[in-house]
């Protein structure tokens, strides 16, 4: 039996990402070189950097078309967590900070569903774009994750869902909003307040001094600010250094967030515990 290998089709990155606004295709001009040196300082600085209308609209536009259609593919967890996402401290009290549980849902369309030719993929998959986001992150090394699920994703949060306050495990993330919900299902987020997996009396304090200040305060506090995240925006953020949540989910247009994963480590994937939780199956 003859074997047909699948051709995908390769889309230039000019025809996905807007390089008049950011110039990564040229990139021994002046101005991509500012434009990193910009990145770089407030990545370093503030642990967050958002380029707006960093996607060209119609690639928005197709990719949530094309994720509209697979909603029914979409695995959702239903759980809860501590926000260091691990098993606690079983000497502490269930109410410390160290233990206490928040509620989390989220939807996720893994990998192996998303549109293989569409400007998601194709983008994840650019080489000049993972040097750039490389460039930006002061890293050496940084490759696509070799996990068949996770590598690159989208977030799809329904009505009522949300994602409670956390820190990441990976040290950065690489996002693109692409539907906004009619309301709520805003990224709420603190500055840096501890280098990546600390844990100890210091980090406890300072947390129960935002969230003591948020519960009792909410949107109008000068702890926690909220991201502007329009369809089309990157988001390149230090997740494992500051706090974050996304809030609940208000009305019935789904929140669509692009996850594009990138790893230090070549031929790193997700465990198949983590696999099982975000994707409800392992595949290797
Ligand atoms: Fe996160």
């Amino acid at each position: 039996m003859k074997l047909l290998h699948r051709k995908y089709n390769t889309m230039k990155l000019e025809n996905i990402i807007d390089t008049n606004l950011y110039p990564l295709t040229d990139q021994d001009s002046e101005r991509y070189k500012n434009l990193l040196d910009e990145l770089r300082l407030r990545y370093r600085t503030k642990g967050i950097v958002t380029l707006p209308n960093f996607l060209q609209p119609t690639i928005v536009e197709s990719a949530v078309k094309d994720i509209n259609n697979k909603l029914d593919m979409v695995f959702h967890t239903d759980g809860t967590h501590n926000v260091f996402l691990d098993n606690g401290e079983p000497v502490l009290d269930e109410n410390h900070i160290r233990n206490r549980q928040f509620a989390t849902k989220v939807g996720a369309l893994p990998y192996d569903k998303m549109d293989p030719d569409g400007g998601i993929v194709n983008l994840y998959k650019s080489d000049i774009f993972r040097e750039f986001l490389g460039k930006v992150l002061e890293l050496d090394e940084l490759h696509p994750l070799a996990d068949k699920l996770g590598a690159c994703t989208v977030n799809v949060f329904k009505k009522d869902t949300m994602h409670a306050w956390h820190f990441d495990e990976s040290t950065h993330s690489v996002t693109i909003m692409l539907q906004k919900p009619i309301n709520g299902g805003e990224f709420r987020h603190t500055k840096q307040i501890r280098t990546r997996g600390q844990i100890d009396e210091k980090i406890f304090n300072d947390l129960n001094n935002i969230l003591e200040k948020d519960e009792k305060l909410g949107g109008n506090n000068d702890l926690v600010s909220t991201l502007e995240f329009e369809p089309g925006t990157l988001s390149i953020f230090s997740g494992s250094t500051c706090l974050h949540e996304v809030t609940t989910i208000l009305g019935d247009r789904c929140r669509e967030v692009a996850v594009l994963c990138y790893t230090t480590e070549k031929g790193r994937k997700n465990s198949p515990e983590v696999q099982k939780l975000f994707f409800g199956r392992v595949v290797d």
